[in-house]
């Protein structure tokens, strides 16, 4: 993955104390910007799902210098999330809400360069996910 590891690393020391507010922002963003994606969270316990969100941040920038053993596990993940009713267009919502919510928490340390980072890093993730569901539908 051509991405700015060290860059994302960083800034996510800079938001990561804060990932209980982080959390809160990012579901209130998604659901007020994207209400379509709330009755894919009905019957979810939304208690378990924010520690979730946060610790599959935590596990991704964790393995950033080790795509490839990240890889099997986020096409994994993203056959799962057919299953949660999660289809190709709501991706780009989440990953906009994500960005959106991370320049909130960090703030003035938030920059251009930090954006352009997340997103080419939730593209990549996103489509890993993504391929995992093209097998599913092949099979
Ligand atoms: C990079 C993108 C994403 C990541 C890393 C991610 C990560 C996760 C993780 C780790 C879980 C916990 C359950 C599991 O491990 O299977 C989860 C659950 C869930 N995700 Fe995502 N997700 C992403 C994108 C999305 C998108 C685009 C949607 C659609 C709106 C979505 C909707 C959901 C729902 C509804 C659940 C709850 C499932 C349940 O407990 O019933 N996610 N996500």
């Amino acid at each position: 993955m051509g991405l700015n590891v060290e860059l994302l690393e960083h800034s996510f020391e800079l938001v990561a104390p804060k990932g209980e507010a982080l959390v809160d922002v990012f579901y209130n963003h998604l659901f007020e910007d994207y209400p379509a994606v709330r009755p894919l969270f009905e019957d979810v316990d939304m208690q378990d799902q924010r520690s979730r969100l946060l610790a599959s941040l935590v596990l991704v920038v964790a393995n950033l210098r080790a795509p490839e053993e990240l890889a099997p596990a986020l096409e994994l993940l993203g056959q799962r999330h057919t299953k949660y009713g999660a289809i190709e267009v709501h991706y780009p919502a989440v990953g906009a809400t994500l960005v959106k919510s991370l320049a909130e928490i960090a703030g003035e340390h938030w920059n251009d360069e930090l954006e352009q980072a997340w997103s080419d890093a939730y593209d990549e993730i996103s489509a890993i996910m993504l391929s995992g569901t093209a097998v599913v539908s092949a099979t």
